[in-house]
Formats: C-alpha cells, structure tokens, sequence
C-alpha cells in the first residue's frame, strides 16, 4: 500500500527522466528489502519511516527537485546480489560486451555485458545500477591511458558479484586473475558474431569475418601501452597496406571492442567456476613489487625501466 503511494508520487518526479524505470527497480527493492529485514521493516513502517517520505510528497504543487531516495533501505553487500545456478552464458555476455562498446566503451561494455544481463536474468538488485555510469572507464579513465577499462570493467564485476566466501576474497582474488590474465594473452581472442566493423565503414579484409585479425600480447594492463602495442603489431602485419592504423581508426576500435567480449568472456568462465565451486586463484601470476619500499607495480619492469 505505501509502495504503491511511493511509486505514483515518483512517477510525478519531472526532473528524473529515468523514473518509471525507478519505480519498478524501487518496487521490487522495496519488497526484497522488506522480506530480508523482517522485523526491521516493521519497525520503519511503524516509526514511519516510509511514511515520511509519502507524507512530504503528498499535496505538493510542484514535483520534488530530484528523484528521492527511500529511508531505511537495505544494502547490498557485494557477493549477496545472486548469481544464476549453473552460471551465464560466457558467449552471451561476450557479444553483448562487443557491441556495447561503441556506446559504453571498454569499461562500460564488459560491465553492461556481464551485469546488463543479470538485470536481464536475475533484475533486483542489479537494476539499480545504471551502466551508463562506468563510460568514465572509457581508453584508461576518461582517456588517461591508465588501467585498461576492461580490466577495470571486470574488476567491477567480480567484486559486486562474488565478494568474500569465508576467509577467501574470490572477488578480489578473481580481479587479480583477470588482471594477469589481460597481461599474459594475445588479445584479442573473442571473434563476434556479429561484426561491427563492415557497417561502421571498416573495409580491411583482415578485420572482417573471417579475416587473420591482428593480436598482440600487452604484458601489461595500461592502455596506452597495450594499445601502442596492438597498434604495432597491426601496421607491421600485412592487413592493410594502403594506410596507417592510428588511435582513432575503426581498426583500433574493432579491437578495442573484441577486448571487451574477451574480457567479459574470461569474467563470465571465472565466475562460473567460483558458483560451481571449482574456482582457484593464481592461473596467471600476480603483479610487481616496484622498488625496496614495495611501491606497486606491474609485474613488467622492462616497459619503462631498461635495464631495471
Ligand atoms: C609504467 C612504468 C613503470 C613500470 C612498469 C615500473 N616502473 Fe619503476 N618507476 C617508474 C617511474 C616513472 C619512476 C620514477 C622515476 C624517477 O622519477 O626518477 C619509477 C621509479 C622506480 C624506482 C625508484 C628509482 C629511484 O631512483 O629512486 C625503482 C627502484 C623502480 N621504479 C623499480 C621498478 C620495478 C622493480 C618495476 C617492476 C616490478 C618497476 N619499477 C616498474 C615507472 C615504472
């Protein structure tokens, strides 16, 4: 009864163009939330709580400046929020993650590959987030070269999903993993679907389907010097030899993009293994340790430092 008075109140919420989408989330929060508290949403209910927030909206003139927020809501402590018996789909999310590049970029697109479906499959609590927020991930941070942002992207992910079990950190320990394994591999390995790269006026046969695509192993997870790696080794293979491939061909970005299916890929098999119980941390080493005071490091000294 107050859910619904909450959610027709929002719905009158102008200033928030996402509040028919927050409703629904909200609802179906709110009877999570009221099933996990127990007797605790009894209490907010009878000391009124809920009430408030109804209250200060009833007989308003003009809707609320923001959305609101609900009082007493519960939180979600990463490693609570589900994830489906017998796991994702690791190919499902690996596409998804590729096409959502060209809006979300890398980050965004390993997140909304691998968390967009759990909103899809599981709904609350995921819904509450909005991938659009992780484009700040986007060519190492807002294009700062620092961690690649499908690296961060998939970080993200382990940590709000698998979180600590008992004395283990698998969600840490997972984005390790994912670290080291970006670092290790020839990238990119996941091939689409779906190819982008043709209908975003990408006319190189080495980059449609089918095509021998470029790789390069980074042994490190910044981009700049992952992409500057890639890039490399794409002009010194023979895909394309009327031009050069620079940081804002469509050459770069299809890679790019693949980056993000094989990251969101690898995240998908890693979590798969942590829900059926067979996961263990270490596969691809960890990082460096940067001088005698132990300042971080990647495990690569080489890349700036010659000789160490
Ligand atoms: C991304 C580039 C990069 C990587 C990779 C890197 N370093 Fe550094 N390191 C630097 C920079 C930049 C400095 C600061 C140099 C300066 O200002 O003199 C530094 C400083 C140091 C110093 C202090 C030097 C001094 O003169 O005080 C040591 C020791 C060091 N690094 C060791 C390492 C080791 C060991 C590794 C690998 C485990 C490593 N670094 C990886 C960039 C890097």
């Amino acid at each position: 009864m107050k859910d619904d008075q909450i959610n027709s109140d929002l719905e009158e919420c102008s200033s928030c163009s996402e509040a028919r989408g927050s409703v629904i989330s909200r609802r179906k929060f709110l009877g999570r939330g009221a099933l996990a508290v127990g007797a605790a949403g009894a209490t907010v209910a009878a000391t009124g709580g809920l009430g408030l927030l109804t209250n200060s909206f009833a007989g308003a003139t003009t809707p609320p400046p923001t959305c609101a927020t609900v009082p007493g809501t519960v939180k979600h402590p990463r490693g609570t929020w589900g994830y489906p018996t017998g796991g994702l789909d690791p190919a499902v999310c690996a596409e998804r993650a590729y096409h959502k590049f060209f809006t979300l970029f890398c980050c965004g697109a390993v997140m909304d590959g691998i968390i967009g479906t759990l909103q899809e499959t599981l709904g609350s609590p995921y819904t509450n987030i909005d991938t659009n927020m992780f484009k700040f991930g986007g060519a190492g941070i807002n294009g700062w070269g620092t961690v690649c942002g499908t690296a961060l992207g998939a970080a993200l992910t382990t940590n709000i999903i698998a979180g600590v079990d008992g004395t283990v950190d698998n969600g840490s320990a997972m984005s390790n993993d994912l670290m080291a394994y970006y670092a290790a591999t020839a990238m990119p390995v996941y091939v689409p679907v779906s190819s982008e790269y043709t209908t975003r006026g990408g006319t190189c046969p080495a980059f449609q389907p089918g095509g021998t695509f470029p790789t390069s192993t980074a042994v490190s997870p910044l981009c700049h010097v992952s992409t500057n790696k890639w890039m490399k080794a794409a002009n010194s293979a023979p895909v394309h030899p009327s031009y050069t491939i620079v940081s804002g061909s469509i050459e770069r970005k299809e890679r790019c993009a693949r980056l993000s299916g094989t990251m969101a890929y690898k995240t998908v098999e890693l979590l798969n293994a942590w829900k059926a119980g067979t996961y263990t941390s270490g596969a691809w080493g960890g990082p460096g340790v940067g001088n005698p005071g132990g300042s971080p490091a990647q495990n690569n000294c080489s890349d700036c430092h010659t000789p160490v």
